[in-house]
């Protein structure tokens, strides 16, 4: 694996690597086994995967966690290379986002709902750095998980939007044994945070089957199941962000008639670490 540490080494290597398909993987590191399954998927494409970790300072709100975020370059790079990923590039902040950037891209109104409203310039700074590793990578592929599914809905915007020739592709969620979807965020939580944990995805599932054995008729239904999953959650100490059943093809929230599939997003606090999860729901 070819490792580029700065704008100008990546522009050098990247000739070498012009074969089709180039499949991008952009990550923030503290790499696991969902960023592993990206990289399976750019490998199954049968070009070369070229890898990004940037810890993107413009995608964190002033009191958030930019400074403790996990930075694990060396193991990352070990990990990258039992892949067979083909090129990592790992900039140094500075060069990535000049001081005096001031030219961001707007993720429109979806970008202020859900993850955006709690984290507000979240998605904006999220685009803006997607958008620049598109052009500088210039990939055919790129490959986002599904995890952050209001992610992958943007930045799959943006491409059809601003006329990108990339193709977004979304890989299913990778989860722990007990259920808790793989985040570089999990190590902050405490042994007991852990296990309490995994109930987050078990309340999610539980409401899903309920939704599809019996599906909501009025949108009261559709609220009185938001409740009561907002109920069962706070009772296991869990602090409720938000939670929302969308229309996967708009990201809004349902309204009748419902559409065949409905997106269930949920995002929660456990102490003082944030998780978030989806789940698709099949509604007829
Ligand atoms: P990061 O959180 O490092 O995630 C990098 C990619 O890995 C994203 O596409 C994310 O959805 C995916 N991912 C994370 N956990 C996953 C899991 N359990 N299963 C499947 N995929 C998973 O997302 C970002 O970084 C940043 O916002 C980024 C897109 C790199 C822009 O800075």
């Amino acid at each position: 694996m070819r490792i580029a540490r700065s704008l100008a080494e990546l522009r050098t290597l990247l000739p070498a690597f012009r074969q089709t398909p180039l499949c991008l993987v952009p990550t923030m590191g503290a790499l696991h086994e969902g960023h592993g399954a990206l990289v399976n998927r750019g490998k199954s494409e049968g070009g070369i995967v070229a890898v990004s970790i940037f810890v993107n300072p413009l995608q964190f709100g002033p009191t958030e966690d930019l400074e403790r975020y996990p930075r694990t370059p060396e193991q990352d790079i070990d990990f990258l290379e039992r892949r067979g990923a083909d090129l990592l590039f790992l900039p140094k902040p500075g060069e990535m986002v000049p001081p005096d950037a001031s030219i961001t891209v707007n993720p429109g109104p979806v970008g202020s709902l859900y993850c955006g409203a709690s984290r507000p310039g979240h998605f904006a700074g999220v685009l803006t750095i997607v958008l620049k590793l598109f052009h500088l990578f210039t990939p055919d592929i790129a490959i986002f998980g599904e995890k952050d599914r209001q992610q992958l809905f943007l930045i799959s915007r943006m491409v059809r939007d601003l006329s990108l020739s990339v193709k977004v592709v979304g890989h299913p969620t990778v989860r722990e044994g007990d259920g808790l979807a793989l985040s570089s965020r999990n190590r902050y939580l405490s042994s007991d945070e852990r296990e309490k944990a995994a109930l987050f995805p078990r309340h999610l599932a539980e409401i899903r089957q309920r939704w599809q054995t019996s599906p909501p008729q009025t949108t009261p239904e559709v609220s009185s199941l938001q409740a009561e999953l907002k109920t069962r959650l706070s009772r296991e100490g869990f602090v409720v962000d938000y939670l929302a059943f969308v229309d996967p093809g708009t990201f809004h929230e349902v309204s009748l008639p419902l559409p065949r599939q409905v997106l269930l997003l949920a995002a929660v606090f456990l102490g003082k670490t944030r998780l978030i999860d989806n789940l698709m729901i099949d509604a007829g």
